[in-house]
């Protein structure tokens, strides 16, 4: 093996330059030259590649986003777009591609795979809901970012005596809303898995206010069956919980900033290993964390289902944050 590629794909996650550069390092220790496509499977249609030495993933490892740019396409997702990509890669030589990305992203690399080229996925995604990994790159970093958020909307909060409805990230995944809960001390957690009613989020916020809190706070994922705005309405025109109420929507300042000492392992460890999976002939494997150990997990298997979250992160949010009343 001579010449690869690397791309990231789908919504940024911070660790991805960092796994930009792993793949780039690791390449060249093995004398094998790196490519970058720049904005995912865009680029890879129109043979948007750049050469990758170690001066242009020098100064990286610390920066959010993703140098190579990202993009959700949807021409990739034709048979045709999917022949125009490989037959980019061929006419450039290339002989792997390692792609970082979530589900929509490693259903691109499955379906490369199967029509013979080799690919090695590496998750990354800040929602956390890739199956067949325990966390994906910008997990950790987006979390921080919401107990960032958090603990200084608490503050304004307590000042007031409000109640704040703080809306987060994930899609169709609750795990950033039900870890931010439990770590941020919120009085509820609203998940796509298992959301509360609204009746329900309301008397856990009341509670608070009866039992002489200062402050409550809900935590609700993006992706729950109703919108922190339509809560919102709800509790002012249906409710008096005692509190008077405020909204925040954290949105894309989680996907945002350099990433944590966490991410930048994971990626780097993740980029390392994509190259390794590479050389030793294997394709259409995803680079997956399991314990302390990285593993070749089918890109079949990853995009079968959503990573469920732990039962025992419910349990623990039931005890101490509570999922429906507060503690
Ligand atoms: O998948 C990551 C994610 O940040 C989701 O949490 C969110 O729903 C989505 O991407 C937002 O996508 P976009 O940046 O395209 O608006």
């Amino acid at each position: 093996m001579k010449r690869i590629a690397v791309m990231t794909s789908g919504g940024d996650s911070p660790g991805m330059n960092a796994a930009i550069r792993a793949v780039v390092r690791t390449a060249m220790n093995y004398d094998i030259e790196v490519y970058g496509v720049r904005q995912a499977y865009t680029g890879l249609i129109n043979g948007d590649f750049e050469l990758l030495t170690s001066v242009e993933v020098s100064g990286i490892l610390q920066r959010g986003g993703t140098i190579l740019q990202t993009a959700r396409n949807e021409e990739f997702k034709t048979t045709q777009g999917q022949k125009r990509g490989l037959r980019r890669l061929n006419e450039q030589g290339i002989q792997g591609l390692v792609i970082v990305g979530g589900n929509g992203s490693l259903t691109g690399a499955l379906a490369l795979h199967r029509m013979g080229f080799p690919v090695i996925g590496v998750p990354g995604s800040i929602d956390n809901d890739i199956f067949g990994t325990d966390m994906a790159i910008g997990v950790d970093s987006a979390m921080n970012v919401i107990l960032e958020a958090l603990d200084r909307l608490r503050d304004t909060a307590s000042s007031h005596q409000r109640a704040f409805l703080i809306e987060v990230m994930g899609r169709n995944c609750g795990y950033l809303a039900l870890t931010g809960g439990i770590l941020g001390g919120a009085e509820i957690v609203v998940t796509p898995e298992r959301p509360p009613t609204m009746e329900e989020v309301a008397a856990a916020l009341e509670d608070a206010y009866v039992r002489g809190k200062s402050h409550a706070i809900a935590v609700i994922a993006e992706g729950a069956p109703y919108r922190a705005t339509d809560l919102e309405k709800f509790l002012q025109q249906n409710q008096n919980i005692g509190f008077e109420i405020r909204l925040t929507i954290l949105g894309h300042t989680q996907r945002g900033g350099s990433p944590t000492a966490f991410d930048r392992l994971l990626a780097t460890r993740m980029g390392v290993k994509a190259v390794e999976f590479l050389r030793d002939g294997q394709s259409g494997v995803m680079v997956g964390l399991s314990g302390r150990e990285m593993k070749a997990v089918p890109l079949e298997e990853a995009i079968s289902k959503l990573r469920p979250i732990s039962e025992s992160y419910f349990e623990n949010g039931q005890v101490s944050v509570t999922l429906t009343h507060s503690s």
